[in-house]
């Protein structure tokens, strides 16, 4: 693993480990390795299902558990961070996405809606209601950095991921509406990366994942970004060396949003 001490004495808290394909596993992974120390969350079902105490347990972090929709669970989550790691948030990372009509197999033209709110509410409304603890109880650190983890089709239509594409589109709102705020506050950014398709739990979910994702793989002059080059980016958007940027989707895709046609991916068909 590449490191390079970008985050010494960094004190930051990563949503969203659930096993070591989980992107957040990895980030969090290489945050410990550039000298941050961290506490890491999940919901409860999570601890139960994944690994995250394993990934607790190497990292030396402790691990909270939190339902990122209930306001008491992010206030209790929070103070107890700041507490364990000794002071405000340098960096908080969001990586948490869920569908319930995309996993139950129901089609965007038929969706129920009351799955819907339950969508909207875990993968976006969640960001909006950390991002209204943090502020109001003051749990980040001057010039610290937040962020969130999105994926294309919030621009471009992918029907098979379906509602997920809504939330996300609400997600990256967000991060603009709320980046505004928080930078005039205490210089906090607020970003949201805008990841290659990656085999995990919450991404092969998705009906067709196989043939997208080498589509993308494909078409991008760079192939997919992987999760540990992920994990690298979220490091330097962290980071010092990005003080400046905050209330941008960065697409982090090896080339693919730019793409129009690809010679590779024309001459398969
Ligand atoms: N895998 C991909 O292809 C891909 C591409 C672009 C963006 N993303 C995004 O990356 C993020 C992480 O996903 P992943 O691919 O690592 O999959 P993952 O399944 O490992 O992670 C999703 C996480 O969300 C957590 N979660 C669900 N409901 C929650 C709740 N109520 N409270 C707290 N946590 C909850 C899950 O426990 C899990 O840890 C998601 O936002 C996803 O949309 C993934």
């Amino acid at each position: 693993m590449i490191q390079h001490q970008l985050l010494a004495g960094k004190r930051g808290v990563v949503f969203g480990a659930l096993d070591e394909q989980s992107i957040a596993w990895h980030v969090a992974s290489q945050c410990v390795a550039e000298g941050a120390r961290i506490t890491l969350t999940n919901a409860p079902v999570a601890m139960r299902f994944g690994t995250i105490q394993k990934l607790g347990e190497q990292l030396n972090a402790e691990v909270i558990s939190a339902d990122a929709t209930s306001m008491d669970d992010l206030k209790t989550l929070f103070e107890k961070s700041v507490e364990i790691l000794g002071g405000p948030l340098d960096f908080v990372l969001h990586s948490i996405g869920m569908s319930l009509n995309v996993r139950k197999g129901k089609t965007y033209t038929d969706i129920n809606h009351e799955w819907m709110l339950k969508t909207l509410d875990i993968s976006a409304i969640s960001f909006h209601k950390m991002m209204q603890v943090l502020y109001q109880t003051d749990a980040m650190a001057e010039g610290g950095s937040i962020l969130a983890l999105t994926y294309i089709a919030a621009q471009r239509v992918f029907p098979d991921y379906s509602e997920m594409a809504d939330a996300k589109a609400l997600l990256e709102s967000f991060a603009r509406s709320f980046g505004y705020h928080f930078g005039v506050k205490k210089h906090v950014r607020v970003n949201t990366l805008s990841q290659s398709p990656t085999r995990t739990t919450a991404g092969s979910g998705v009906k067709g994942f196989d043939d997208f994702f080498s589509y993308a793989d494909a078409m991008a002059p760079l192939g997919n970004a992987s999760a540990e080059d992920c994990a690298r980016y979220c490091a330097a958007l962290f980071s010092d060396y990005t003080k400046a940027v905050t209330m941008q989707n960065l697409f982090h895709d090896g080339g693919f949003s730019s793409m129009g046609i690809n010679p590779a991916v024309m001459s398969k068909g």
